[in-house]
């Protein structure tokens, strides 16, 4: 198989670019989920303390057999644990799940910003990276006036800012807004959950590369430059879904992408107006 490929995060630290998401996976499946996606080659994986299968996903880890610096493990702080000491604790308690001694990504999974506490939350951030507790920070779900704010208040701008993205929710403008302050853009719900594999554009070029609907679209948000998270609790789809680094679009490909864009494509809630 090709070469997977990473990205440099602003402290100059790698990132596989395709990670497995485990969003809706249950614990018990993590484990086999996290030991399949090891074996084919993955070596980044994306829970959160919310997902509640950081256990299993730690399971999975251990399973694998891998050295814990061949594997990328990203968690999130949930917003119930958002406050300078609660984030702290929060996070000793996601490693402990995972039976890790430290993580490589820990991400504030929304601002909340009902809540008034995401500054809090990203100082503590801060000081656990200082601490080693943590390789590198980000956010997730951030506008670019959060964004703003965190960094205003502590001089850190976060590594990865992950969010809502697919075909038909290209988020350009919060993309550049990540771009212009040194946040790498990484995709949730990269496929859409699903919904997008059916699309008629999609089907159209997977079947001139030989490719699935998913590794083309898996494909579009590696070639776009982002890092991606696509989902699955299916053995072969995990496999699928990694076999994605020895093909490219072409221009016409992603012109056909590009046009599927639509400003009310989001699936997921909106993190300016949900009520967390
Ligand atoms: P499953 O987990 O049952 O295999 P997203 O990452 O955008 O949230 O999408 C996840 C959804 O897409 C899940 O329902 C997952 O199903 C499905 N999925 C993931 N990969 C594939 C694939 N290669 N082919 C078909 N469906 C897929």
């Amino acid at each position: 198989m090709t070469q997977q490929t990473h990205l440099t995060l602003n402290d100059g630290r790698a990132i596989p670019q395709v990670g497995l998401g485990v969003w809706q996976t249950p614990n018990d499946t993590a484990v086999e989920a996290v030991k399949t996606a090891l074996d084919a080659g993955y070596r980044h994986v994306d829970t959160a303390a919310a997902y509640r299968n950081e256990k299993g996903v730690g399971e999975g880890i251990k399973a694998s057999g891998l050295a814990r610096d061949a594997v990328f493990v990203t968690t999130k702080l949930w917003n119930d644990n958002q406050g300078y000491d609660e984030t702290l604790t929060a996070a000793e308690k996601s490693l402990g799940r995972l039976g890790l001694d430290h993580l490589d990504l820990y991400l504030i999974h929304w601002p909340a910003p009902k809540k008034g506490l995401y500054v809090e939350s990203w100082k503590a951030l801060v000081r656990l990276k200082e601490e080693g507790r943590v390789t590198s920070i980000g956010v997730s779900n951030f506008a670019a006036e959060h964004l703003d704010r965190i960094i205003g208040e502590t001089g850190v701008a976060p590594a990865i800012n992950q969010i809502e993205l697919h075909p038909r929710f290209q988020q350009r403008a919060l993309r550049e807004a990540n771009a212009a302050r040194g946040v790498l853009t990484e995709s949730w719900s990269p496929l859409g959950q699903g919904q997008l594999l059916s699309d008629p554009v999609i089907a159209a070029i997977a079947g001139k590369h030989g490719k699935t609907p998913a590794q083309v679209i898996i494909r579009w948000h590696v070639d776009s430059g982002l890092v991606v998270i696509p989902k699955s609790v299916t053995p072969a789809r995990i496999v699928q879904n990694f076999g994605v680094f020895d093909f490219q679009l072409d221009e016409a490909d992603k012109a056909a992408i590009a046009a599927l864009d639509t400003a009310d494509g989001r699936i997921g809630p909106d993190p300016l107006t949900a009520d967390f």
